[in-house]
């Protein structure tokens, strides 16, 4: 495979939103992404890998005045966030930036006009829902109302839990703005839109043309016979993101400058490396553009973006490879199971490696759903990789040291079996470019059975205590050394951190996958380490258990959330209110709106965590009196347990106001 030309390839995966957590969603599609990228490098490609986080939107913006700071401010924090996750989980992006970028503006700008120019544009008046209190167009998230078809109350703007309808938010009966809880009006505005019905042939052609998965091509063919619909790409202020040129509040829709953020991520690349942007995204570019997703935006990938590209003369992509969802135990990730597991808190209980690994056995092709099943995860981890590779290095290791200075013998034991290892990179090559990890991997652990079943069978741990046996005992820990060394190349791309362990244990250079052709021989390696760990699955659990729940609401979200139902007094006197004084207050680390109160209320002490750091720094809190719920159930938090929860007022961030009782008020005191 070594002999054909290196290929030149950009590559891409989704870019994350720039509100939330790096989760293990991201995580199966990172690793995807991580684990073909490094088998392109091993192999000699150049493989460029890009990403960024997706900055702008309402919801950027909402986000940002909840917590009472700047869009800017809170992109930032996010990112450095998101690129420390992805570091921890051994993503190799070569850039990882923001579609909030000079470089961003200019290519969406430039598409735009190109767009426009040639045709492509129109504008039409909108009528939508429109929040008078809080000044914004609500998108269908933001609404919420009565079910226009079966009646259920509380349903969003855009379909019905209840009985699956989908209907328009301006269907919804007696709507309200989830923003302010005010009544929403209808209002109309100018807006911009791009002409995908006219991109129809172009697009029936292009994804038939090999770039895509066959299920995806038939899905999109059903969305392409049906007919396409104009894509709106405006919308109006205040929203945080890009003015479309030539006009004073109108914003480049989120969805329109998200994918020219795989550009602008490596055009900020190209500027800093001395790279030829357009020499993978001319028109007659000879390069590879590869986009790494899920299957709830091949509509983004799939339709919208070919389309606008080649409306505005910049190539289309090479491929774009669509993976499923990720369930866990069988189901969609759950918060209140604890499945709705953060990268931080993974890596905090976990070697991110074995995550990886499990990805890998599972993932192929195709676009099915990917399950982690816990169980199963422990099992795979410790049976293949600690109890099959690592344990042919263990189990050699030692004769080597002890008796053969450390120095691999000068031939091959047995040939044959080393043919046939090393003969199997090139299948193993096809399956990694063609995603099939999972039968790459299974291939592998086969390897390492014959591994496994060589050593056994010439059993050097009895062959050692026979007089004038040594050469074969050499012979065989040193074929096994050599045959471990051909598996690490192997599963380099999946477990690039134990094949950086396993090369200083081999003292070699970086293993390339040509390696695994040619035998070491006549070598001395270094002292054996251990390279893993077993999996424990005390530690699994641990994980889950610190994935239940978040953290408790700060005061601002019952500023920003609509108006209460009413409560009945009854349901009120139920609320044990008391006097409590914080006898102690500190930090709660990882966690930056966390106060942990210790509180004296009356006759025993509690715990109790409290959202009010930004408002708070702990010493002065000490002293203080709060009024506290008293009766709520204890709540296990990622930190501890909180047995109450302290009341405060105000919109958030730094502006929280502990509710303090008047002078003369004692712990325990009941609060009327
Ligand atoms: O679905 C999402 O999370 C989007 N932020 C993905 C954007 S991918 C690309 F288009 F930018
Ligand atoms: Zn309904």
């Amino acid at each position: 495979m070594s002999t054909s030309k290196r290929r030149r390839i950009m590559v891409s995966s989704a870019l994350p939103n720039a509100n939330g957590s790096i989760h293990l969603g991201h995580l199966l599609e990172h690793v995807q992404t991580d684990i073909w990228v490094r088998f392109q490098r091993l192999a000699g490609n150049e493989c460029i890998y890009v990403c960024a986080d997706d900055a702008h939107g309402t919801a950027t913006m909402l986000k940002a005045e909840q917590e009472g700071t700047t869009a800017e401010a809170l992109i930032d924090g996010i990112r450095a966030e998101h690129e420390r996750d992805f570091a921890g989980f051994l993503i190799s992006h070569d850039n990882y930036y923001s579609t909030h970028s000079e470089e961003n503006r200019h290519y969406s700008e430039l598409i735009y006009e190109r767009l426009r120019e040639k045709g492509h544009i129109f504008t039409k008046e909108v009528e939508q829902l429109y929040d008078p209190e809080k000044r914004l167009f609500l998108a269908d998230r933001y609404v919420k109302g009565t079910c226009p078809k079966c009646g259920a109350p509380d349903q969003y703007g855009d379909n019905c839990e209840a009985c699956s309808a989908t209907y328009d938010a301006t269907d919804l009966v007696e709507p309200r703005s989830l923003l302010s809880g005010a009544v929403p009006v209808l209002k109309s505005s100018l807006h911009y839109f791009f002409d995908l019905p006219g991109c129809t042939d172009f697009l029936k052609t292009w994804t038939r043309s090999g770039t895509l998965q066959p299920e995806v091509a038939n899905k999109l063919a059903e969305w392409l016979d049906g007919g396409l619909k104009p894509w709106d790409i405006s919308r109006d202020g205040p929203y945080f993101g890009f003015r479309v040129p030539g006009t004073e509040d109108k914003y480049f829709y989120v969805w329109m400058d998200a994918p020219i953020g795989y550009m602008a991520s490596f055009r900020n690349y190209c500027d800093r490396e001395g790279l030829d942007f357009d020499d993978f995204w001319g028109p007659d570019s000879d390069c590879e553009v590869r986009h790494f997703i899920g299957k709830d935006i091949v509509n983004f990938h799939c339709l919208f973006w070919p389309a606008v590209l080649s409306g505005a003369d910049f190539r289309t992509p090479t491929r774009v490879h669509t993976h499923g969802f990720v369930t866990v135990d069988g189901t969609k990730m759950s918060k209140s199971r604890g499945t709705f597991i953060n990268a931080s808190t993974y890596l905090e209980h976990l070697d991110p490696e074995y995550l990886r690994y499990y990805f890998a056995a599972k993932l192929s092709p195709n676009t099915d759903d990917i399950d982690i099943n816990l169980d199963d995860f422990v099992q795979r981890v410790n049976s293949d990789l600690v109890g099959k590779i690592v344990n042919i290095a263990s189990r050699c290791a030692g004769f080597l040291h002890r008796h053969f200075d450390s120095t691999l013998s000068a031939s091959l034991h047995d040939e044959d079996l080393w043919n046939e290892v090393a003969a199997a990179r090139d299948g193993l090559a096809e399956r990694y470019e063609a995603g099939d990890t999972n039968r790459a991997v299974r291939e592998i652990a086969a390897l390492a059975d014959r591994a496994n079943q060589y050593i056994d069978s010439h059993a050097p741990w009895q062959m050692v205590k026979q007089p004038g046996q040594e050469a074969v005992v050499h012979g065989v820990c040193s074929l096994g050394i050599n045959l471990f060394r051909a598996l690490v190349v192997y599963l380099k791309p999946i477990l690039p951190r134990l094949a950086e362990k396993s090369e200083a244990f081999l003292n070699v250079a970086p293993l390339t996958w040509d390696d695994a052709g040619t035998p070491l021989l006549g070598h001395r390696i270094e002292k054996f380490r251990p390279l893993l760990q077993r999996l424990d699955k005390k530690a699994v659990n641990r994980m889950v258990e610190a994935s239940k729940e978040g953290e408790p609401p700060a005061a601002a979200d019952s500023v920003e959330a609509p108006a209460a139902e009413h409560i009945s007094i009854d349901d009120f006197t139920k609320i044990d209110l008391r006097v409590a004084r914080i006898v102690a207050a500190r930090e709660v680390d990882g966690a930056d709106r966390l106060v942990r109160l210790t509180l004296d209320v009356g006759d025993h002490r509690r715990e109790v965590f409290a959202g009010i750091r930004q408002a708070y720094d702990p010493e002065r809190l000490v002293g203080r009196h709060a009024v506290v719920v008293a009766n709520l159930a204890p709540r296990k938090m990622r930190f501890g347990t909180s047995e109450g929860m302290v009341l405060a007022a105000g919109p958030g961030g730094e502006d929280i106001f502990l509710l303090s009782p008047d002078d003369g008020a004692q712990p325990g005191m009941e609060v009327r």
